[in-house]
């Protein structure tokens, strides 16, 4: 399928990243938890779940094989690319897979998944939704986008008591790229591109944290209906594997990243222009010339509603 929004190739180029990056010890101890606590059918939620690469894994990684997942996004464009891109996925398997209306029945080997996409806000559903009824809460890459204390409260009534919520990548102030270039002043130009993440506001609330992965835990701690069933780091490690070659669409994610992190350089007043600018094409020259590293400190969590 050519992609041409660079938004959703973005997503589909991060697949690969993610899959080398999810802690496995942390996605264990869900699946040994899972078939304890799942009601049945199942019902999972995922909050800005984009174009639902992680339902596919789930599936792959043999966690899922039935129920009703939904799948909740603000962006329209991403159900429109998302529907059709896990239709051919389901294809490749060989699993049936029934579009009706703003549904999909997805026949698997061992069951049937109803998948459901809602265009809302996380903070308006997780207000309105109805409370206890959710077995499995998903975010991944998506909570140091958010408000922690405003919305973790919201959605830890929705979850069922017993009920688990399975939250990745959750930056944690660590970016790193390589080579070395002393020169570039890099560790300051990184501090302003984390101060960017908290600074940020969106809808008028604060726009996450670049520090998402302590607080979650923070917050955790300091809630006793809340337990910590596992931890454990999920850092993206992007690098050349051979004669400068990138795997799969993995040196598209690198120009995306570099332009998102140029993008919050450009507009910070304590950068100067000429500063960025330097910083961006000799880290572009880096990636052209296949040599670029990129590591981004990141942890994955799995909480539980405490009965
Ligand atoms: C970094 S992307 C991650 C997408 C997906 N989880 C993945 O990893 O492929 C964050 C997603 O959250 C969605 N999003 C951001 N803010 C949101 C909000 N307030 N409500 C619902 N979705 C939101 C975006 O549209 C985007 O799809």
């Amino acid at each position: 399928m050519p992609v041409q929004d660079p938004w959703v190739r973005y997503l589909l180029a991060k697949r690969t990243v993610d899959d080398r990056a999810l802690n496995l010890h942390v996605f264990r101890a869900l699946q040994r938890v899972w078939s304890h606590i799942a009601s049945d059918p199942p019902r999972i939620v995922e909050l800005g779940a984009g174009i639902g690469t992680m339902v596919a894994r789930l599936l792959d990684w043999g966690l899922l094989d039935r129920g009703e997942y939904l799948l909740l996004d603000l962006h329209p464009a991403l159900r429109e690319a998302g529907l059709p891109w896990l239709r051919t996925w389901a294809q490749e398997r060989g699993w049936p897979f029934r579009v009706t209306g703003d549904s999909a029945l997805l026949e698997g080997p061992r069951g049937v998944l109803t998948l459901r996409w809602r265009v809302e806000d996380v903070y308006a559903y997780a207000a309105r939704a109805p409370a206890e009824t959710v077995d499995l809460l998903l975010a991944h890459a998506l909570l140091d986008l958010m408000d922690l204390p405003s919305l973790l409260p919201l959605l830890w009534r929705l979850l069922k008591p017993g009920g688990l919520a399975y939250f990745t990548l959750n930056f944690d102030a660590g970016t790193v790229f390589l080579p070395e270039r002393p020169e570039l002043d890099e560790d300051f130009l990184l501090d302003r591109y984390h101060a960017s993440m908290d600074n940020r506001t969106i809808q008028g609330r604060p726009g996450g944290s670049s520090r998402t992965g302590r607080r979650l835990l923070e917050w955790a701690v300091a809630h006793p209906q809340v337990r910590v069933l596992a931890v454990g780091a999920s850092d993206w490690a992007v690098l050349p594997t051979g004669e400068g070659a990138y795997p799969e669409d993995e040196a598209f994610f690198l120009a995306f990243i570099l332009e998102t992190v140029y993008d919050a350089l450009r507009q910070d007043p304590q950068v100067s222009s000429e500063q960025a600018q330097i910083w961006y094409r000799t880290r572009m020259k880096d990636l052209e010339e296949g040599r670029l590293i990129y590591l981004a400190h990141q942890w994955d969590v799995l909480f539980q509603k405490v009965l």
